[in-house]
């Protein structure tokens, strides 16, 4: 009698032990999966964000303009983005002419006039210079800013990537244009802060 009253209790505190780790399990399984699908969409999204506000990528549709972007570019950086380039482009002064033409100087250079170099009908139909606007809308997609160009490259996405790029080309120059006016607060240019005003570069 008191074996099987014993057996009785201590048979309903297992099972109830086993329902309340059962059901811990149980509930474990079923909404372990989904929380971790969460925060894993909102990082990215994040990250995305932030990086997109000081840098860089896909925020197409809330690209600043090359002007503003400069102002946070490096030139460091750019010289390694200059490598896409260099199959076909040579960047020393007075440098060889290759599959493209020599980008010594390109900034404020008029638009098809390397020496020596034979250019596409369209690129020369193109005229004007390259200021800072076109030659970031060439390079990011060639092709779509200068219909028919012979230039087999299909350009760089990354805003950010682009104004790296387009300082360091910029620099490349025995006397480097200027740059054009700042409008973000933040990114101060050292050299002549008085200028910003009256600054009329584009
Ligand atoms: C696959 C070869 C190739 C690559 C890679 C390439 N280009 Fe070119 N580029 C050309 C050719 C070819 C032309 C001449 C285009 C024409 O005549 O239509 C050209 C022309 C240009 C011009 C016009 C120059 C002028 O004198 O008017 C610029 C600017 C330019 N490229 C920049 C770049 C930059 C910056 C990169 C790297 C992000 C790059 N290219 C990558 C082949 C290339």
């Amino acid at each position: 009698m008191d074996t099987f009253e014993f057996n009785k209790i201590a048979g309903s505190i297992l099972a109830a032990l086993l329902v309340i780790f059962g059901s811990k399990t149980l509930s474990e399984i079923i909404f372990s999966q989904p929380p971790p699908e969460k925060p894993g969409y909102e990082i990215k999204v994040a990250a995305a964000n932030t990086t997109g506000a000081d840098s860089k990528p896909s925020a197409v549709a809330q690209e600043e303009p090359i002007g503003a972007r400069l102002a946070g570019a490096d030139i460091g950086r750019g010289q390694s983005v200059a490598k896409k380039c260099k199959a076909c482009h040579s960047f020393n002064k007075a440098g060889k002419n290759g599959v493209g033409p020599n980008l010594w100087s390109i900034v404020q250079r008029d638009i098809g006039k390397a020496a020596g170099y034979s250019y596409s009908p369209a690129l020369l139909a193109r005229g004007g210079k390259w200021d800072f606007t076109i030659l970031d809308a060439f390079i990011t997609n060639p092709k779509k800013a200068v219909p028919n160009t012979k230039m087999g490259y299909k350009g760089i996405s990354k805003p950010g990537q682009r104004a790296d790029l387009i300082l360091y080309l910029r620099s490349l120059s025995d006397s480097p244009v200027p740059l054009p006016a700042e409008k973000a607060s933040k990114s101060q240019i050292d050299t002549k802060p008085k200028t910003q005003d009256t600054a009329q570069a584009n």
